[in-house]
């Protein structure tokens, strides 16, 4: 499998890329979108690249990089990450030598890996949609729904409800290249599965799962209204 300096030798604007998106994600220090979760989703894009055909590495790679990058951008609830992602891309690319036919489609790119802003209509798009729904096909997601509360500071019940409705949708959606389904080998139904399990037991008589601090209280004293 070509290892990245083989496509930084062919295109010297990656390594701009990856030095940039390395800076920018260790400064948001986020729990699960951070560059470890882009070395992984990089590292899966190359793997399924190598058994396609017609893979422009210089847009592919940049969307590999850049895919979470709207978590770095202040409005992203707004927005979503994937969108706010392709406007931040728009904002860097220029000035690390990208001209705009390649900005617009590592912005597809971007704008398509979650699914849902757009479908994946490139090979590049579809690629980086598949490695990145890989992260989750399996047991490490369980591992990442921990990750992923700690992130967005939200309890067991709101995360699974979320968590189970992507990976039903992205079951139901299937991926786009033979390589990631022979990677997977079933994993992301048979997650989703526990995922759903989990969410029955949390959101039925396991209320606990649930709670946030007012619900310990019928009147909270003004000392615990006042604190932040
Ligand atoms: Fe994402
Ligand atoms: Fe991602």
């Amino acid at each position: 499998m070509p290892m990245l300096d083989e496509h930084v030798r062919a295109d010297p604007r990656i390594l701009r890329v990856y030095l940039e998106a390395r800076r920018r994600y260790g400064q948001a220090g986020l729990c699960h979108h951070n560059f470890g979760h882009v070395v992984r989703d990089t590292h899966r894009a190359l793997v399924i690249a190598a058994s396609e055909k017609g893979v422009d590495y210089s847009v592919l790679l940049p969307a590999v990089l850049l895919h979470d990058i709207g978590f770095c951008y202040p409005n992203w609830p707004e927005m979503g990450h994937d969108l706010a992602g392709a406007r931040l891309a728009q904002e860097m690319l220029p000035a690390l030598g990208y001209l705009a036919f390649e900005v617009a489609a590592i912005q597809h790119c971007i704008t398509a890996h979650k699914g849902k802003a757009e479908a994946p209509a490139s090979l590049e798009a579809k690629i980086l949609y598949d490695a990145d729904v890989l992260e989750k096909a399996g047991l490490f997601d369980l591992v990442i729904l921990g990750l992923l509360m700690c992130e967005f500071s939200e309890n067991l019940a709101d995360c699974l409800a979320r968590e189970c409705r992507d990976r039903a949708e992205e079951t139901a959606r299937g991926f786009f290249t033979a390589k990631a389904r022979e990677m997977d080998r079933g994993r992301l139904v048979r997650v989703g599965a526990l995922l759903n399990e989990m969410r029955q037991e949390v959101s039925g008589p396991r209320r606990d799962f649930s709670l946030s601090e007012t619900d310990l209280w019928r009147e909270p004293p003004k000392e615990v209204l006042g604190k932040s």
